[in-house]
């Protein structure tokens, strides 16, 4: 035999086994990247993706171009857990004169007179077992545009954050730079985008009642990272 014992295969069968190998592993990598790309895209945390509402609720018109606040249709987004979804009532308040006869309007004012509420889809929705409160960040001077977009220039509203514990966690490790005088946390343009590239990622949490324009009692010596605080 001339072949040596170490050569079980032919050259070229040796050769095509390592072509195949290194290939495979390219093909790894890219699956790789490309999941690493695709949940950083936010695809999956429904990111601006167009959610159909059985009656059209144009905050562009509404806040943008007729300068509504938020709390005319949002009542707890000030003070309580929820913010709130308007009642047909609400709504009634100027379509029972404003673009009365509109086909668009018909269905609040059926719902308005057989008192059946309209089934609006959720757009942000947090699992049962996550605590989440509104009035602690109106509070605390955080701004409803630093969660939910530019809601004002929205002709259909969509998620525009991916409400993801990590993406929590990144502003509670170190809200200050999000926080505001609590008059301005109703205007849409009073803040920049969050979060922003590079923000704060390693730093420690700090404990809850100490952050900077603090107006409420602290929370006592919880740290606004502990588990406790979203899942109780
Ligand atoms: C004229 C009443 C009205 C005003 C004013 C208004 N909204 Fe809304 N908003 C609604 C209604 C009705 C819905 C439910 C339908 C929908 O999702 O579009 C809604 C939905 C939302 C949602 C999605 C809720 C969810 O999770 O389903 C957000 C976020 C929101 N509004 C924020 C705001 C902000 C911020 C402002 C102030 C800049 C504002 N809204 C002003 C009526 C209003
Ligand atoms: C403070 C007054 C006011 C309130 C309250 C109000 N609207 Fe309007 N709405 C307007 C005005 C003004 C327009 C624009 C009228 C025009 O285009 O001539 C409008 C337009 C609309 C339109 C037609 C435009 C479109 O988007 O297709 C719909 C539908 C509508 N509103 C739904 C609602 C709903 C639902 C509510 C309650 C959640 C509501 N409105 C509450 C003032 C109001
Ligand atoms: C710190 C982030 C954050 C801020 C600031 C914030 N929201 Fe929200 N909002 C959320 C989350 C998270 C939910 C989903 C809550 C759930 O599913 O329990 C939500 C839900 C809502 C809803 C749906 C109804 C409800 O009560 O759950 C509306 C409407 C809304 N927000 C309006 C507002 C308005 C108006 C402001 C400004 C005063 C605001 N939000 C500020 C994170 C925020
Ligand atoms: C942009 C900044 C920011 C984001 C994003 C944010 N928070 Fe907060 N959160 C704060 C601040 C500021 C406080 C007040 C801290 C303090 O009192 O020291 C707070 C406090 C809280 C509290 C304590 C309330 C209480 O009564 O004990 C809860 C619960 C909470 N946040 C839940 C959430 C959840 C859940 C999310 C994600 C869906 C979230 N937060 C996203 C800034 C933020
Ligand atoms: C600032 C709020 C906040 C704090 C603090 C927090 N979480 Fe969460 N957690 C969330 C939110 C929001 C979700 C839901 C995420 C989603 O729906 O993608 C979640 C989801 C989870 C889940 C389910 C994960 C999954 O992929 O379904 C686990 C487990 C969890 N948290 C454990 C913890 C532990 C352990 C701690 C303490 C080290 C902690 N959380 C602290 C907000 C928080």
């Amino acid at each position: 035999m001339a072949r040596n014992m170490g050569q079980i295969f032919s050259r070229r069968a040796d050769f095509l086994f390592r072509c195949l190998v290194w290939t495979l592993a390219g093909v790894f990598c890219l699956l790789l990247v490309a999941a690493y790309l695709w949940s950083g895209s936010g695809y999956q945390a429904r990111i601006g993706v167009i959610i159909p509402q059985p009656v059209s609720m144009n905050h562009k018109i509404h806040v943008g171009d007729y300068g509504m606040d938020c709390r005319y249709c949002h009542t707890g987004a000030e003070r309580g857990v929820f913010a709130g979804i308007p009642s047909t009532e609400i709504c009634m308040q100027c379509h029972n004169e404003i673009l009365k006869d509109d086909p668009r309007i018909a269905p609040i004012a059926q719902s308005y007179e057989s008192g059946d509420p309209i089934a609006w889809t959720r757009v942000s929705d947090l699992p049962d077992y996550v605590y989440f409160d509104h009035g602690i960040h109106t509070t605390k001077g955080v701004a409803c545009q630093t969660c939910h977009g530019r809601v004002d220039q929205m002709d259909v509203t969509y998620r525009a954050k991916a409400f993801t514990m990590g993406w929590c966690l990144r502003c509670h490790r170190d809200p200050a730079p999000w926080q505001g005088p609590v008059e301005d946390v109703f205007k849409m343009d009073a803040r920049g985008d969050w979060p922003r590239r590079g923000a704060v990622l390693m730093s420690s949490g700090r404990p809850l009642g100490t952050v900077p324009d603090s107006q409420s009692e602290p929370l006592g010596t919880v740290s606004s990272t502990d588990c406790t605080v979203c899942h109780r």
